[in-house]
């Protein structure tokens, strides 16, 4: 067993996160007792950020537990499920909090639903190319910032969006899908080139394939 924090742990080739919402399953994930805790199967097939934990060289850029964190793209919500377990934990004791943006407001529906069982995440119905609709939610820089939209012009949404709200020394996580781009075959040695270009420090390029074809996910430091 590999502990990443004290609330996710990879056990053989699967990953954990502690449950804040004990006996809830979200969609339909394992859950384990272990004494007074509880952990809930992370899908690394429906979240890349939980691939990238089990392909990374070196999985640690969780961000801090009660820290705050801006997540670009938050689908449905279950991979933020995941983080909530992480950075906040039960009634949100950890106080941590979780600005989840979408576009789509079926998904923001979603998140609604999600955070009355679990304080600490912020839906936000945006569109995260227009960086004024998150500056009001956002009242300071944050320590960590994770993009995931599968929508052209990734790159450049992530260095805008870094640029305006990701603070010095920040983590920066951008998942990127090639087929998204107009220039697929080209997309991820775009991205990289694009990445230093703007002055980050590139620490691991993790090929997301097994879990998720076609997808890179670049983690750098602002
Ligand atoms: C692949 S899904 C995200 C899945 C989610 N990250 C997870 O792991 O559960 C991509 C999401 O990005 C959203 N999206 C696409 N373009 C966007 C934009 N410009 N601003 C905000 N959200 C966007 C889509 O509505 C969709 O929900």
């Amino acid at each position: 067993m590999q502990s990443l924090s004290d609330r996710v742990q990879i056990r053989g080739r699967s990953l954990w996160s502690r449950n804040a919402v004990k006996g809830t399953s979200l969609r339909g994930e394992r859950l384990k007792r272990d004494g007074r805790k509880e952990w809930r199967q992370w899908n690394p097939r429906t979240s890349k950020l939980g691939a990238a934990l089990l392909k990374a060289t070196k999985p640690d850029f969780l961000p801090a537990p009660g820290s705050m964190c801006l997540y670009l793209g938050s689908g449905h919500g279950t991979t933020i499920s995941h983080l909530h377990d992480h950075v906040c934990g039960t009634k949100n004791h950890l106080k941590g909090c979780v600005i989840a943006v979408d576009i789509s407001s079926r998904c923001i529906r979603d998140l609604i639903r999600l955070c009355k069982t679990r304080p600490g995440i912020i839906p936000l119905l945006a569109d995260c190319r227009s960086s004024e609709q998150i500056v009001p939610f956002v009242t300071k820089r944050v320590p960590w910032l994770f993009q995931d939209v599968s929508q052209s012009g990734q790159v450049e949404m992530f260095i805008d969006s870094c640029n305006q709200f990701l603070a010095p020394d920040g983590v920066g996580l951008l998942s990127l899908k090639s087929a998204s781009e107009r220039d697929t075959k080209g997309a991820f040695a775009h991205a990289e080139k694009r990445l230093l270009e703007a002055g980050f420090t590139l620490i691991e390029k993790i090929d997301l394939t097994g879990w998720e074809e076609q997808h890179v996910l670049f983690h750098v430091v602002f």
